[in-house]
């Protein structure tokens, strides 16, 4: 089938470069020439492993191609889909529609007759409605596809997706989705057939059920410190109920990104919006928990360095909101070393892969080559984003360079007991020092 992408950032390029690999001729757009240029020559401007051999392979078998012109959108496709970004609004806990609304205006004159199109983006619930009448004054049809991929398994969770949701207004244009979905649906995807403000909601309340497991086990950490008791223990031994299980059930540092957080504040937006707000009061408290992490983490740093960080040297281990990723939105991780350096400590970061955007986004703060580079001289080390590279790191490595041998694990990845044996001072968040 004939489709195009509009917005080629982690949801589009990704999705783009997955249909194509299943056989239609996708037509990505944005309006970036510098980004179109790029993902042209097969390069993928930002981290996602499998991206960069599937892309190229794509635009090479010439069923991919890359465009800034919304009329060769329109031209070209039968079915298209929206994935551009749905930030915070700045100031406010509101999605900023801005994009979706930007990319609807360039993309509706164009519209073939009879032709579909289909919203990924995450939007608060009500703004399908809103974009269908645009649509069906353009005789074409529109239906809500929210997407639920995890940066840094994108196209797998794109290819091999847990679920499809529609949201749709008529039976036709749910059905000429599903053609493009057909490989997935013949492996037995489930799908769900809804309206568009279900649709809307499913993406919003998933990602708030995450946010929330995540806090939870937070929440308990703060209780675990409070007593002396053991966050990891307790979250293996609840996990085990199968009711609850072990996933997004790790505690540390709490979660961050361009999803999770601006998502539960545009909820809650909306659901004042919609005189509903005490429905989802409890999404403040999400959010506050996960925020105390960020300022606890820097305290437990203060407390080890004696009460206070200024003229201490802080080694910070991260920069990525996760692992897999060069993704700095709302990381926790530059959050904490930023507060470090506010409280007048020389702060230096590594980070495998998103050292690039984290020094153009925090040039005040110092960057360095290697973790071993980052620790020298350092008084605390903090490991804030839990890559393998520092699950596997020896601590005596560090121990050859650093001035103290101090380290918080941010992510309560790392083994306490051998940093414990070679001499570090370990503390975690929700436990007790060995
Ligand atoms: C999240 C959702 O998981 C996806 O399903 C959704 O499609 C996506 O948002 C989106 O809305 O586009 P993502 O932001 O890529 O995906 O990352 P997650 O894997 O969900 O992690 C989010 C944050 O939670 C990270 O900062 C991670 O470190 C943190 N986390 C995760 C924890 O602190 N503890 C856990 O146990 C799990």
């Amino acid at each position: 089938m004939k489709l195009s992408v509009i917005g080629t950032g982690y949801l589009g390029a990704t999705h783009a470069a997955a249909m194509a690999s299943l056989g239609h001729e996708v037509l990505g757009v944005d309006v970036d020439a510098a980004k179109v240029a790029m993902l042209q020559s097969g390069t993928v401007p930002f981290h996602e492993p499998g991206l960069p051999e599937l892309l190229a392979d794509q635009v090479a078998s010439g069923r991919l191609r890359f465009t800034t012109d919304a009329a060769e959108a329109g031209a070209h496709a039968d079915v298209h889909f929206v994935c551009v970004g749905t930030p915070q609004r700045k100031g406010e806990y509101a999605a900023d529609l801005r994009y979706v609304d930007a990319a609807m205006a360039a993309l509706v004159p164009h519209l073939r007759a009879g032709s579909l199109v289909v919203g990924k983006s995450t939007v608060p619930v009500g703004t399908a409605a809103r974009l269908l009448e645009q649509v069906e004054a353009a005789d074409a049809d529109l239906v809500w596809n929210p997407e639920f991929l995890r940066e840094g398994f994108a196209v797998e969770d794109t290819l091999r997706p847990d679920r499809i949701v529609i949201g749709a207004t008529s039976e036709r244009a749910a059905k000429t989705l599903l053609d493009v979905y057909e490989s997935m649906v013949t492996a037995g995807t489930p799908v769900i057939s809804t309206d568009l403000a279900t649709a809307e909601l499913v993406k919003v309340a998933a990602n708030s059920f995450l946010a929330t497991k995540i806090s939870f086990i937070n929440a308990m950490a703060e209780v675990c410190e409070a007593t002396g008791a053991d966050i990891t223990s307790l979250a293996e031994a609840i996990g085990h109920d199968a009711r609850i299980g072990h996933r997004f059930l790790r505690a540390g540092l709490g979660f961050g990104g361009g999803c999770l957080p601006k998502d539960i504040r545009a909820f809650m937006a909306r659901a004042g919006e919609l005189g509903v707000d005490q429905a989802l009061s409890f999404l403040k408290e999400v959010d506050s928990i996960n925020q105390r992490r960020r300022a606890r983490t820097v305290d437990l740093a203060r407390e080890m360095c004696g009460g206070s960080l200024a003229g201490m040297r802080v080694c910070v281990l991260g920069a990525a909101f996760k692992p897999d990723s060069d993704d700095i939105r709302d990381s926790p991780a530059l959050d904490v070393a930023l507060s470090c350096q506010q409280q007048g400590a020389a702060v230096r970061v590594y980070d495998p892969y998103a050292m690039d955007n984290a020094r153009t986004s925090f040039p005040t703060l110092a960057y360095a080559d290697s973790a071993v580079d980052a620790a020298v001289d350092a008084d605390v080390v903090l490991h804030l984003t839990e890559w393998r590279e520092f699950a596997e790191l020896h601590p005596a490595e560090l121990s050859a360079v650093v001035r103290e041998r101090r380290i918080v694990d941010g992510r309560n990845t790392l083994d306490r007991e051998l940093w414990t044996r070679e001499g570090w001072t370990h503390r975690a968040l929700g436990r007790q020092s060995l």
